[in-house]
């Protein structure tokens, strides 16, 4: 059985998915603040042979429920939430093989701006980095930024779109791979024949620029993306190479898997160049019985309200609204398309905020797998057997508590089940993923960029 992709998955926040579990207190989340914190959790997650730390952002604050913030604000609900790129040079210079998958948000960011930043971090982490591309949720985020509104869903697609064709013209067509010469008695630093100004007039952004970055190690960043829509899967088909996936059953996910497989075939990629992970939750420990314990204390920890608050924000819709024994109904919001369709479209079942509060409290919409050792290695094996996933995205739950049992006892049993690494491979994130060399290949659109130039 091929060896599985293994990420954490988080967010510079102390609210990420098990809303109130903050408050337990072994929980360390409330240290976000300290670079120590992440450069802790970047050689935590080293020693497990993780291969990336996955930072989600959410820019705005969750304030659908009730109409305002304060339930969000009260509860800690992805507020505070710091910049989830500022940490990674420090988490980089603690680690040497650990990937960092960083969330950016193409609605907001001038191209420009974006694309030397990601090129500067992927030089300073030695080709380590990855782009989760995103077009953001939350209302309050536009007005935050000075929109009146969010862009409506299918749009926000068209925009990202054109975001990633100029993206890959500044990162792969701006400096021809021969451009920098360093020829220091001729005093020529870059051959100006050899590096190129991009120009760009399209719908949604415009510029005439170079890249101000010599050529970065993967020039392109690893990119990733969980769109999880029709549209969301087209785009990832055509771009991504590691998607997210989230989903409680396995014919969902299997099924969605095959989509996204079906859809790179056709745009002539080949299904294995993309990595698909799920969202997973874990409780583990020595015994099913202290693994089920440890669960139930968690979840007097948690905060049904500001689950509520998280999973409103997510949909679009004011659950304070709804009585809480009330089937929820479709809506169409501008929000996450998919968490509505599966809270409201699920032919299996219906959802009620009671329920959403109860079910959803300790691992969202996450996977949440409970128990031994053994049987946590046994459901990630079946996971990944029945819904041909190539690996999970591993959301904490108490920090660092829940990942350092995962790491102590999980990771030994894997790797001698010969489902996990025992030694990172040398290269770049993109080769320690997918083997062959450091930049992207035909037919990739990003190579297409490069020729090009
Ligand atoms: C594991 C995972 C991580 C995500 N991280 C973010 C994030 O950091 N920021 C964000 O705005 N959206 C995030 N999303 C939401 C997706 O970008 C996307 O909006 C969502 O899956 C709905 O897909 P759709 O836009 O195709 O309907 C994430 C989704 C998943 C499954």
């Amino acid at each position: 059985m091929k060896q599985m992709v293994l990420s954490a998955l988080d967010m510079s926040c102390v609210g990420f998915l098990a809303q109130g579990v903050w408050s337990h207190p072994n929980d360390r989340s409330t240290q976000l603040n300290s670079l120590a914190y992440w450069t802790d959790y970047a050689k935590l997650l080293e020693r497990g042979l993780f291969d990336m730390l996955f930072i989600a952002d959410a820019i705005g604050v969750y304030d659908v429920y009730g109409g305002s913030k304060d339930a969000a604000v009260r509860g800690g609900v992805q507020m505070p939430m710091n910049d989830p790129w500022v940490a990674i040079s420090g988490m980089a210079a603690v680690t040497s093989h650990l990937g960092f998958g960083i969330t950016g948000n193409l609605i907001y960011e001038p191209p420009f701006l974006f694309a030397r930043r990601m090129a500067t971090l992927d030089h300073l982490t030695g080709g380590r980095v990855g782009w989760n591309i995103v077009t953001g949720i939350l209302s309050s985020g536009a007005r935050a930024m000075g929109r009146a509104s969010i862009v409506p869903h299918d749009e926000r697609y068209d925009m990202a779109d054109e975001y990633l064709e100029l993206m890959y013209r500044l990162w792969e067509g701006s400096w021809d791979e021969d451009a920098v010469r360093l020829d220091a008695d001729a005093h020529i630093f870059a051959d100006p024949a050899k590096v190129h100004v991009i120009s760009h007039a399209g719908k949604y952004f415009r510029m005439e620029g170079m890249l101000p970055c010599m050529p970065s190690p993967q020039r392109t960043p690893l990119i990733m993306q969980a769109g999880a829509s029709g549209r969301g899967k087209q785009f990832a088909a055509a771009n991504a190479e590691c998607v997210f996936v989230n989903g409680v059953s396995k014919a969902q996910v299997a099924a969605s898997v095959s989509d996204i497989r079906r859809r790179a075939v056709e745009q002539g990629r080949g299904a294995d160049n993309v990595k698909i992970l799920a969202g997973t939750t874990i409780v583990v420990a020595r015994t099913e019985a202290e693994a089920k314990e440890k669960e139930a204390e968690y979840r007097r920890f948690a905060d049904p309200e500001a689950v509520l608050a998280h999973a409103a924000g997510g949909i679009g819709v004011d659950l304070s609204k709804y009585p809480l024994d009330e089937v929820l109904r479709y809506e169409a919001t501008d929000a996450n398309r998919t968490s509505m369709e599966m809270y409201t479209r699920n032919p299996a079942r219906t959802y009620t905020p009671r329920q959403i509060a109860e079910e959803m409290a300790i691992s969202a919409r996450n996977l949440l797998i409970v128990g031994s050792a053994e049987q946590v290695a046994d459901e990630l094996a079946s996971w990944m057997e029945e819904t041909g996933v190539d690996g999970f995205n591993i959301a904490r739950l108490i920090m660092p508590g829940s990942l350092e049992a995962f790491i102590d006892l999980v990771v030994p049993l894997l790797q001698e089940r010969g489902l996990h690494k025992s030694a990172y491979r040398d290269g770049t994130l993109r080769e320690k993923l997918f083997g062959a060399g450091p930049l992207l290949r035909s037919p990739h659109p990003a190579a297409a960029a490069r020729t090009v130039a």
